[in-house]
């Protein structure tokens, strides 16, 4: 119904010459309007109509017209009815609209009275249906959501069904922090967003934030707004992700990258959850979920000093640690079909899988995890000739010399990432986001272990 529909209109009064007479003043308004002098006829009528409203005068010889409007309320949520009353009869217009009439007119009433009433009820009706359509879509999404959380959770090994569990458990309370830990690639995004889209906050924003991608003169600005004017550059007041996460979760990806001085202040917003913008000193309460994800070792920074044991306690509440991939070598195949099906899909192609690519793979000690898995799934999809997928379209083959193929107790796994890293930074002319993609890891990913591994693009040269 937009604003200038007209409505369904029902009149039921046993005054004939009054009925008749506001049919006729209501058709002229542009309503479609019916007139009727029986309750079993309005029945009829309302059975075979869309009526929006009932204009229903409650005293009808021989039946209580707050039992007409009972019925009707019962037997058709979506309509409103306005109730006729005489002189002196507020007792029943009292109880009327107890019983969910949405408003009264006092007989004799003039054609502006009924006007104004008519007009209420559309705007109501409409705003009404706007917000059915409105509730109808989010439950929509949110069920398209959990769809897909579902199907993108892949994995049938024990250790990442507990995760999934530990997830969907974590959800259901709604203040506890998270924090996820896992090699880089393992899934600990994928993880948040199941404990986000699974929980009461869906429905508000999940909001991801990479701090070590944030200069450091911006990163409290960035997580706590600022007011207009409180230094270069802010030119207008701005919310900070503390504030926009309200209702919804905050997702610091990274967390053992934040600098100390920005630690106490993250600690003492998630304790207080109250936060005061940047060159502001009005508190604003916000409501928000932290769930924070790491790959680095954060006990190792906390006895180094470089993190805070009080904020570690804060955002530990519950600890999922996500296992590489190559500990548990059975998720690869069910993710290599899934994948791999998702890209060929793309592509309108069906392609098969030899039986050994999974046997090969199942040994490659996969330093990028699941997302390495994931690149080579669509680089060999996109390259593959043919209608099925042999060991020659892995890259792996062809760029290890056989090299990185380790059993299960392999322990130097150091030296073949490193190895790993040279050679994809030889291969892609030392470019570090190609490189990257060759190893099917982040850029961020990648400069945290060169880093690691003291790999200067000097020394890879050598
Ligand atoms: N269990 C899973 N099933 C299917 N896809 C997954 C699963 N886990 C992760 N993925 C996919 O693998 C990719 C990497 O996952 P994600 O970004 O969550 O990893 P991460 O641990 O956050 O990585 P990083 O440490 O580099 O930030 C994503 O494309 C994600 O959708
Ligand atoms: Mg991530």
């Amino acid at each position: 119904m937009t604003r200038h529909e007209k409505i369904e209109i029902l009149i039921l009064d046993d005054e004939k010459q009054f009925t008749e007479e506001l049919h006729e003043f209501l058709q002229k308004s542009g309503h479609e309007s019916f007139e009727t002098n029986t309750y079993p006829e309005a029945r009829h009528i309302l059975a075979n109509h869309e009526i929006d409203l009932m204009i229903l005068d409650v005293r009808l010889p021989g039946i209580d017209g707050l039992d007409i409007l009972k019925e009707v309320k019962a037997k058709h949520p979506n309509l409103e009815v306005v109730i006729i009353s005489a002189h002196g009869d507020m007792d029943t217009v009292i109880k009327a609209m107890r019983l969910g009439a949405f408003d009264y007119l006092r007989k004799p009433f003039r054609h502006i009275d009924i006007q104004i009433v008519v007009e209420r009820t559309r705007k109501y009706l409409h705003l009404q249906r706007k917000l059915k359509l409105v509730e109808e879509r989010n439950s929509l999404i949110s069920k398209t959501l959990e769809e897909k959380i579902d199907r993108h959770f892949i994995g049938v090994s024990v250790k990442i069904r507990d995760i999934f569990d530990a997830a969907l458990a974590a959800a259901q309370y709604r203040d506890a922090n998270v924090l996820i830990t896992g090699e880089s690639g393992t899934g600990k995004e994928n993880v948040a967003r199941i404990i986000h889209y699974s929980g009461s906050r869906k429905e508000h924003i999940f909001c991801a934030v990479n701090s070590s991608a944030i200069t450091d003169s911006l990163l409290e600005s960035e997580f706590f707004g600022h007011k207009k004017g409180s230094f270069t550059g802010a030119v207008t007041d701005k919310m900070g992700y503390f504030e926009v996460s309200n209702q919804g979760t905050l997702f610091l990806d990274e967390i053992a990258d934040m600098p100390l001085n920005l630690q106490a202040k993250i600690l003492r917003a998630a304790e207080e959850k109250v936060i005061t913008r940047v060159g502001d000193t009005k508190t604003i309460k916000t409501d928000f979920r932290i769930i924070s994800s790491t790959n680095h070792d954060i006990q190792k920074r906390v006895s180094e000093n470089k993190f805070r044991l009080d904020l570690l306690h804060r955002l530990n509440t519950v600890h999922i640690h996500i296992p590489p991939l190559r500990e548990r070598p059975e998720d690869i195949k069910p993710l290599l079909i899934h994948f791999t099906d998702h890209f060929a899909q793309k592509l309108n192609r069906s392609i098969a899988i030899n039986e050994d690519v999974f046997k090969r793979l199942e040994r490659y000690p996969f330093p990028g995890n699941i997302r390495e898995l994931k690149n080579m799934a669509e680089r060999a999809i996109i390259l593959c000739k043919f209608n099925s997928l042999s060991i020659e379209d892995f890259p792996l083959t062809s760029h290890s010399n056989g090299a990185v193929e380790v059993n299960n107790e392999m322990a130097n796994l150091k030296s073949i990432e490193v190895d790993m890293i040279r050679k994809a930074l030889l291969q892609s002319q030392f470019n570090q986001k190609a490189a990257a993609d060759i190893l099917g890891i982040t850029r961020d990913a990648l400069i945290r272990k060169m880093k690691k591994y003291n790999i200067s693009i000097g020394k890879a040269e050598n």
